[in-house]
């Protein structure tokens, strides 16, 4: 259906798309991986063509970096990336500005960024879709890949439990939002001063719940999560945060309580030793490397949406 309104579509949060929109997301990034891989994408083949996309980074990145650039040139596209390092952004030109003049030559915006409110405000003046490539906040585009990942490997997330074990950060916040939207119960543990957002949990509670102990929140889990306990920004803080966090490793034990079958993700980068035990990342239980491919195939799905509106 065209959008009515002339604002374009933003993927700030996983909730700018209703629950209807982001499964179709996720179906179509499961048929444009497949198609991909079996060499049978011509109707896919040029979904970006001459389209180009902005990538905006304040922080450093591996994976989001090669996926989106990487989609766009699949498919006909091109990407630019734009270092706050190299470009006027860095130099203190207002982000109002920096929109309204990027939204007038490209066709979509990534932005990898700091204060979440700088994303909304650059959202705000622009002509094209933005997405966030993580804030300090969220990290949607993340959630879509591990969304994708657990459905390709157990089925719908619907119904399901997933435990969150670790800093209640931007993923965290993500996961929130994700238990919502995708209708699953999020079982958290982090130690106390590190939770996630306290509006999101309120909000959330009928699905969400935080204990201080990750035997707790594993119990009965199929799928069990962690991210780095120092997070883009906060590195100062890594020894304090190492002591904070002692406890809170993801290793075998742990997910011994988990059921059977349940799964471990991780965004990656991932400090093994600390977060997670090198036998936990590496081991059979592990979908990470999967989960981060899956950056690749469901941002094109989302990129393909959000320009189709
Ligand atoms: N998971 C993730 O966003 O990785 P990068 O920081 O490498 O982009
Ligand atoms: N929470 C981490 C995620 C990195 C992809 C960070 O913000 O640094």
């Amino acid at each position: 259906m065209a959008n009515q309104t002339n604002k374009p579509r933003h993927f700030l949060t996983l909730l700018d798309l209703d629950p209807g929109e982001l499964n179709s997301v996720i179906k179509r990034a499961i048929d444009m991986k497949a198609l991909l891989k079996t060499g049978s994408d011509q109707a896919a083949d040029r979904v970006f063509n001459n389209k180009v996309l902005g990538m905006i980074f304040e922080k450093s990145s591996t994976r989001t970096r090669v996926s989106f650039e990487t989609a766009m040139a699949q498919h006909g596209g091109h990407a630019l990336f734009l270092s706050s390092r190299d470009t006027q952004l860095g130099r203190g030109e207002p982000i109002e500005d920096s929109s309204r003049v990027l939204s007038r030559m490209v066709d979509m915006i990534m932005i990898r960024t700091f204060g979440h409110d700088k994303i909304e405000r650059f959202a705000e003046y622009s002509k094209v879709p933005v997405i966030n490539a993580l804030t300090d906040d969220y990290h949607p585009c993340q959630l879509l890949a591990d969304v994708q990942t657990f459905v390709e490997e157990r089925g719908s997330i619907a119904g399901k439990t997933v435990s969150w074990v670790g800093d209640g950060n931007n993923m965290c916040n993500s996961y929130i939002n994700a238990a919502r939207q995708f209708d699953f119960e999020l079982k958290i543990a982090c130690p106390e001063g590190f939770d996630p957002k306290a509006d999101l949990v309120t909000a959330n509670s009928d699905r969400v719940s935080i204990s201080r102990d990750p035997k707790i929140a594993v119990q009965g889990s199929d799928l069990v999560v962690t991210d780095t306990w120092a997070s883009m920004g906060q590195e100062d803080e890594k020894t304090a945060r190492e002591t904070a966090f002692s406890g809170y490793q993801v290793n075998g034990e742990l997910m011994s309580r988990a059921h059977n079958d349940a799964l471990f993700m991780h965004c990656l980068p991932a400090y093994r030793g600390l977060e997670c035990s090198a036998e936990m990342l590496d081991g059979p239980d592990s979908v990470v490397w999967q989960e981060a491919e899956n950056r690749l195939h469901a941002q094109k799905a989302l990129m393909e949406f959000l320009l189709n509106q």
